[in-house]
């Protein structure tokens, strides 16, 4: 079975000392969830060591990037790399969120260097696609989707795929309130699921969690996770206050075993 996997992308919001006192605060309203979820914040790079100190050893909170460059070190101004977030204690990084890809033009070419880098480096991808407005109203969200993993994905083996998570993210959805309804996450993810048995093979399209993020709210979280096709979801806004936040985890905690 999947477990079930909440991931809070911070995007361009805290500074480091804020995000200490938030992860604090995060942790001691956090009922004991350890069990049925797993859990990630990816704060900006400047505040990863402050949440790494504030979360200690033993929180069941894991550490997350918004992005990384492919290359290990050198002449790349501005970009960090794999050995660098591995060394402040990341776990996950998301990449080719819908932000990277219109806002600064990301390709799912240099994505699927992306993701080759962080799996060589032991960081877990999430892999983040989806479609805009337009695309969903011209009916080619299949299309879209099969093609942002075809290319993130070329070359690669079985084997280095059942270590990547994907994030469905309709683009309109996201910051926007008005989120996917469970059905259209549902059927984007079984296109999904389908695509990744072609490409890798069944049994990594069984293992692989796929999320789902768009206004995801504690108020629409259950609903989502109700079906089993969606294992988790990745949160913007609402992982930004430590109530909304602890009240999508302790739903998702207890989602599996009331689920259908
Ligand atoms: P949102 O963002 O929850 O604010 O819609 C989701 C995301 O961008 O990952």
């Amino acid at each position: 079975m999947r477990t079930v996997l909440i991931v809070g992308n911070w995007k361009m919001n805290k500074t480091a000392s804020e995000a200490a006192t938030f992860v604090q605060e995060l942790s001691q309203r956090l009922p004991d969830t350890s069990t049925g979820v797993e859990l990630v914040v990816a704060p900006p790079f400047t505040a990863l060591e402050s949440v790494r100190m504030a979360l200690g050893t033993s929180s069941p909170i894991q550490l997350g990037a918004q992005d990384m460059f492919w290359e290990d070190h050198g002449a790349y101004t501005g970009e960090v790399s794999a050995p660098m977030l591995k060394d402040l204690g990341c776990r996950y990084v998301i990449l080719g969120h819908s932000e990277r890809r219109t806002l600064f033009g990301e390709q799912n070419d240099s994505i699927q260097k992306k993701i080759r880098a962080a799996l060589k480096h032991g960081l877990r991808p999430i892999l983040c696609i989806g479609e805009s407005l337009t695309q969903r109203e011209n009916g080619s969200t299949d299309d879209v989707v099969t093609q942002q993993l075809r290319e993130s994905f070329s070359g690669f083996t079985d084997e280095v795929l059942a270590d990547v998570t994907i994030a469905y993210e309709p683009i309109w959805a996201i910051g926007t309130g008005k989120s996917a309804t469970t059905e259209q996450a549902v059927a984007a993810h079984r296109t999904i699921r389908r695509v990744l048995a072609a490409i890798a093979s069944p049994a990594i399209a069984q293992r692989t969690r796929i999320l789902y993020g768009g206004s995801v709210t504690p108020t629409n979280i259950e609903s989502l996770l109700a079906s089993d096709q969606i294992d988790g979801a990745l949160i913007g806004g609402a992982c930004l206050q430590a109530e909304s936040f602890v009240r999508i985890a302790t739903v998702a905690s207890t989602a599996r075993s009331i689920g259908v």
